[in-house]
């Protein structure tokens, strides 16, 4: 073998090599070893900044995907600028990676506080949801007597918070405080567990869980019958409001909503999520957040789960084997996501929905959009942006403002002062004398003057009350 003998003038060529090697300044190989590394970093990371530099940072457009018949599209959407003109990310953050880990780990969140009411469930659970008013943003804090708060006809904005988020997230804080300086309400509806509540009843929220949303928004048009609702769900929160949505189908309150960067199909997640390198790295990040939240209530956990499993959890679909699926008596971690993903619930929304998505979102993949769902239902615009990261698009030179923020706001004022929001329709009363038929459900009775009138006395959920 030519290895165990090598021939004099092989290995006097290899010498001949090391030597001419050795003659090479040292500097010159780390030059070598700092560009392949720069290289290797630039394309693991995505960073897109040579592209944007190339186009001037003229930024990326978005793109619709909608019903051709979309009277949401021609009569809201198409006259919404901000979505219609491109979206430049942070020059410093052209990456979704970069942009996703500055958000959860900076943020740039604006500074305000919250005014906490404590919302009980009718299984005894506890909501905590977090107020702002534009009294609480517009950095006059003498404003004593808020006229704009106590106008019954101001919209409330409810927010969905992401899966280990609560009202204290950067992000949230930007939605909430950008949302209310526009003079509107805003309610952040924390998840059960989340924003230092303390676990009260044996349910649990979970993707799938829609009955705290339905509780909240009811109760909420309850007390303000006169207020439009809008809810805006981010990341799982979107998840949820899209399932909600389509549970529930005309027999909501809701007058319009925004679903930003969610999963769609928790299947397809989980698989992405598990399957590449750098997406194990949010996996690990997430299942830490839920550990961090399982800790606070480990009797509960210890009782209801697994806990030794949940101590060993790496990822998120270990955690949910542990803990999420048996907490929500789901046979198995697939039958959850199954049952739970927003997807199927797509085609049954019939409220005007935006949804805005990344194509480069490291968590949730563009691969679970369910495009041809989306075109089908004419209630929705699906809008798409080429960069943006989870729940980041960052802008301007200072990382100041989150585009989509800025997106669904415009689109709820334009959606706001059109004929296209939804109203909870009025249903006959289920008279089995009369057409019985045409009766599907709702409970409600909506005059002419937008008052809502009790109408029958069967409601078959709690959500379903009367109104009086
Ligand atoms: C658009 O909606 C109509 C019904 O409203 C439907 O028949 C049609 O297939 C939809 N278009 C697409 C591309 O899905
Ligand atoms: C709804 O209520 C109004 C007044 O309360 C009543 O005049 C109207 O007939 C009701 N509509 C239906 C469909 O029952």
């Amino acid at each position: 073998m030519e290895l165990e003998a090598p021939s004099t003038s092989t290995s006097n060529g290899y010498l001949i090599l090391l030597q001419g090697l050795s003659l090479i300044p040292f500097w010159h190989y780390l030059l070598i070893l700092t560009t392949v590394l720069i290289y290797f970093l630039y394309n693991f990371l995505e960073i897109h900044f040579l592209e944007d530099l190339f186009s001037g940072f003229s930024g990326s457009p978005v793109e619709f995907t909608f019903n051709s018949s979309s009277q949401l599209y021609h009569a809201v959407v198409s006259k919404c600028r901000i979505l219609h003109s491109t979206y430049s990310v942070t020059p410093w953050l052209s990456s979704p990676h970069l942009q996703t880990v500055f958000l959860n780990f900076f943020g740039n969140p604006p500074v305000f506080k919250y005014k906490r009411q404590l919302f009980t469930t009718p299984d005894g659970g506890t909501l905590a949801l977090d107020w702002v008013t534009s009294s609480d943003v517009s950095g006059n804090a003498l404003n004593v007597d808020n006229v704009v708060t106590k106008d019954e006809s101001t919209p409330i904005v409810i927010l969905i918070p992401g899966l280990t988020s609560d009202s204290s997230s950067p992000y949230l804080k930007h939605l909430a405080y950008h949302t209310a300086k526009r003079g509107w309400k805003v309610v952040v509806s924390n998840h059960r567990g989340f924003g230092g509540v303390p676990i009260t009843s044996d349910c649990f929220y979970n993707s799938g869980w829609t009955e705290d949303t339905r509780t909240v928004v009811n109760y909420l048009h309850k007390e303000n019958p006169r207020a439009p609702l809008f809810v805006i769900g981010t990341s799982i929160g979107a998840n949820i409001l899209v399932k909600y949505l389509g549970e529930d189908g005309e027999n909501t309150p809701v007058a319009g909503a925004v679903a930003v960067c969610s999963p769609w199909d928790l299947l397809i997640a989980d698989r992405f999520i598990s399957r590449a390198r750098v997406q194990k790295f949010y996996d690990k990040a997430l299942a830490g957040g839920l550990q961090d939240y399982a800790k606070l209530h480990q009797p509960h956990f210890s009782r209801l789960a697994n806990w030794e499993g949940i101590e060993k959890s790496l990822s998120i679909r270990e955690f949910d084997d542990y803990a999420t699926r048996m907490v929500g008596k789901y046979e198995t971690v697939d039958t959850y996501y199954r049952r739970c993903s927003s997807s199927t619930y797509v085609q049954s929304v019939s409220i005007p929905l935006l949804c805005i998505s990344a194509v480069d979102d490291p968590v949730c993949t563009t691969e679970a959009i369910p495009w041809d769902e989306c075109r089908a239902n004419k209630n929705i615009v699906l809008a798409t942006v080429k960069h943006g990261g989870h729940l980041a698009f960052f802008e301007g030179i200072t990382a100041s403002s989150l585009w989509w923020v800025r997106a669904a706001n415009e689109f709820l004022d334009v959606l706001h002062s059109s004929h296209y929001m939804h109203e909870q329709k009025k249903i006959s009363t289920p008279n089995t004398l009369l057409d019985s038929s045409i009766d599907q459900g709702p409970y409600i009775n909506l005059t002419g003057d937008g008052m809502v009138a009790a109408l029958n006395n069967e409601p078959t959920t709690d959500s379903q009350k009367k109104y009086r």
